[in-house]
């Protein structure tokens, strides 16, 4: 088994989350949960009516952010940082729970190795924590 640690060199991250047809139904089984989870009815208020977007562009950024191809950037481009994609919305803590809940049901269904999951649940904490500081700060709370 690979030990965790290994999981942020080169883009062996990507590897092990499916390349691009993985990431792409992780985040189709995230946007599902959010779609049908009653806790995480007020973050899907949040986003637009039709996720197809939506759904494509976590699925791009994640590419990236695992050090695999950078095609968010090349799609969308590379005017957009997280904290400005984020900054209008009154993100809280409760929020960064639910998200992180709908990618920890969705990581479940997925057929990788389990301290992989483990992993990538940790590091997505990461940005999502900053997100909600950064969020209370611009809405003054
Ligand atoms: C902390 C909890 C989070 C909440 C409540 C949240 C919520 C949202 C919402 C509502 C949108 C759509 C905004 C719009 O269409 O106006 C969005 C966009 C996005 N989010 Fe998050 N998010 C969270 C965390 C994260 C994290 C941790 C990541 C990545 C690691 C992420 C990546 C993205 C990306 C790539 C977009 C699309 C940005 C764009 O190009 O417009 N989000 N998020």
């Amino acid at each position: 088994m690979t030990s965790s640690t290994t999981y942020g060199s080169g883009d062996t991250s990507y590897q092990a989350a499916g390349q691009l047809s993985g990431l792409t139904q992780l985040v189709n089984d995230f946007y599902d949960m959010m779609d049908s989870l009653p806790e995480a009815a007020h973050i899907r208020a949040m986003h637009p009516q039709d996720l197809t977007v939506s759904r494509d562009k976590l699925t791009l950024f994640l590419s990236s952010w695992l050090n695999g191809p950078r095609l968010y950037s090349e799609k969308y481009g590379k005017g957009i940082t997280m904290p400005q994609a984020h900054a209008h919305l009154p993100i809280d803590d409760r929020d960064r729970s639910a998200w992180m809940e709908c990618m920890n049901l969705a990581l479940q269904k997925q057929d990788y190795a389990e301290d992989f999951k483990a992993y990538l649940l940790t590091q997505l904490n990461v940005p999502a924590s900053r997100l909600v500081t950064l969020c209370k700060r611009h809405h003054n709370k």
